[in-house]
């Protein structure tokens, strides 16, 4: 089959830049994303292109192919009804109760489109995975599918999971270390590899796409990000012994990555990992050994969720130790609240647990982040299991629109998000604005150190002891 028309299911931020990049690159291939919300459907269609996402370089994308072979729209049924091809890109969120409650992910998104499109397809249709999704879902979708079958219809289930970075969604996407298909080993499997391999092949190179067996490719996904986030764990379980000893995590990183067997990436050390997919995954992971009946192996893979919790704890208490143990009543302002530059998304981002902790110590957050709107941060702070009391966050919550008026007059601001515009700002004016002594917390790293404390902050930073002498009395461990 060649595939002329594509439908995604799920217009967020997988199906909308994924199959705004298909559309870009295949002109003659019709592309229409589905969306359950008539909100967001609006937004990805509005004339002003305000668009539901925030994503470098997305609305040159869509301006160039909205309404040529791109379209957005809530009237799912037509989309499948005419796709030859369907993307499944709901969202699969942990498990908030129930059975592997906190761990195992809610697949009632992927079942419910896996119905619909039993339900209304009556033509051969190639149904793709995008979604991430515990290993083996692909045979449950193929078993709703197959047992609402109508005759002369038949389903063939892809998993082709998506490696995007939110921030870098578009670059990633149009060249991506590699697209991975995986389906039965059967002829019928086959060709519906091939057919959607022949729509990437459009301008990614063919020795890119890797074909494999479904089980493996919905593993690999889960594999990939665990690895990831273990980076990121292995570095801040380095930062915590760098801070006690004198060490750099920088040089250490640095040292580290220059082995070609290592490699540079993903070992910046941070206040912890966010987004909405690497905690998600590797508890689905844990999930799926503890299933399995293979405990130690859970219990290995849990780790990197428990160093990146340490993690976020360990700052938090840096912050009120360095405040002489004590931040109630002060004024601390949050710089960055989404969960990496370039994006609006904070879920799961490490700012909301450290405006948590220190929300608990009764401080007042001025909070200020260049792309995310005051609702999304002022929700996500009132959800139960961060303040049980929403009154509380009204009170010790303050959104600002600029990073300057955020820190003035407070006691300290901490740097969350290594937005670019952080690096750039006049910190002398933000040093003589704010009470004394000043403090500052760069959580991720990018700020020049020794200026600040030439212009007189107390500076502290992740993963390495900056007041050796200073208000917190440090002496090395000697072994
Ligand atoms: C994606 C993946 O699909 C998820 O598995 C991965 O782990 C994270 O990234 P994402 O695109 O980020 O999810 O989710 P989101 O931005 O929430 O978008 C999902 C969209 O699907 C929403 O717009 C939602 O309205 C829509 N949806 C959900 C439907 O259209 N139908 C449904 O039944 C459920
Ligand atoms: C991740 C994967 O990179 C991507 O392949 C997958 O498809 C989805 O999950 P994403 O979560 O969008 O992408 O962003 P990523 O760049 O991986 O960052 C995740 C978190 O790790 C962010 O909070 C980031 O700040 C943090 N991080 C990243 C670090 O703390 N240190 C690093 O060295 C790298």
């Amino acid at each position: 089959m060649v595939i002329k028309k594509v439908c995604c299911i799920g217009a967020g931020y997988v199906g909308g830049p994924t199959c705004t990049v298909i559309a870009y690159k295949c002109p003659e291939v019709t592309v229409t994303v589905v969306d359950l919300s008539q909100e967001r459907i609006d937004q990805w269609n509005s004339e002003d292109f305000n668009l539901p996402i925030y994503e470098p370089s997305l609305v040159e994308v869509v301006k160039e192919c909205r309404g040529r072979n791109l379209f957005f729209s809530t009237d799912i049924d037509t989309a499948i009804q005419e796709a030859d091809l369907i993307f499944i890109s709901v969202n699969t969120p942990t498990k908030t109760f129930g059975l592997g409650k906190g761990r195992a992910p809610d697949l009632k998104y992927i079942e419910n489109a896996s119905r619909r499109i039993a339900k209304i397809a009556d033509t051969d249709k190639i149904v793709v995975e995008k979604s991430t999704v515990p290993v083996r879902a692909a045979e449950s979708i193929q078993r709703i599918l197959q047992a609402n079958n109508k005759p002369g219809c038949s389903f063939e289930v892809l998993s082709n999971p998506e490696f995007l970075a939110e921030g870098t969604a578009i670059r990633d996407l149009l060249n991506p270390d590699r697209v991975l298909i995986g389906g039965d080993e059967t002829p019928r499997g086959r060709r519906a590899m091939e057919d959607l391999a022949c729509v990437y092949e459009n301008w990614i190179p063919r020795k890119k796409i890797i074909l494999t067996n479904t089980w493996s490719s919905e593993l690999s996904k889960l594999a990939g990000n665990a690895f990831l986030a273990q980076r990121i764990s292995s570095i801040n379980a380095m930062s915590a012994i760098c801070e006690a000893t004198g060490a750099d995590v920088a040089e250490v990183a640095h040292a580290v990555g220059t082995d070609s067997r290592i490699g540079p990436k993903f070992l910046q050390a941070s206040l912890g990992f966010g987004g909405s997919c690497f905690q998600k995954d590797v508890l689905n992971l844990v999930y799926l050994c503890e299933a399995l009946n293979l405990p130690e192996v859970a219990a290995y893979w849990h780790q990197v969720i428990a160093m990146n919790d340490l993690q976020r704890r360990r700052f938090a208490n840096k912050i009120i130790s360095s405040l002489f143990n004590t931040v109630t009543d002060k004024k601390i302002a949050i710089l960055g609240f989404a969960f990496k530059k370039d994006t609006g998304d904070t879920r799961e981002s490490s700012s909301i647990y450290l405006c948590k902790f220190l929300m608990e110590e009764g401080a007042h957050l001025n909070i200020y982040d260049p792309q995310v709107v005051p609702q999304q941060i002022l929700s996500e702070l009132k959800y139960p299991s961060i303040c049980d009391d929403p009154k509380k966050v009204d009170r010790l919550v303050t959104i600002f629109k600029s990073p300057y008026e955020a820190i003035k007059d407070t006691h300290a601001f901490v740097i969350c998000t290594e937005w670019d515009e952080f690096v750039t700002l006049d910190y002398q004016t933000i040093y003589n604005s704010m009470l004394k002594p000043a403090f500052a917390f760069d959580g991720r790293r990018v700020l020049d150190h020794d200026n600040m404390q030439q212009i007189g902050f107390h500076i502290e930073t992740v993963g390495k002891r900056r007041n050796m002498k200073g208000l917190n009395g440090y002496t090395p461990v000697t072994p």
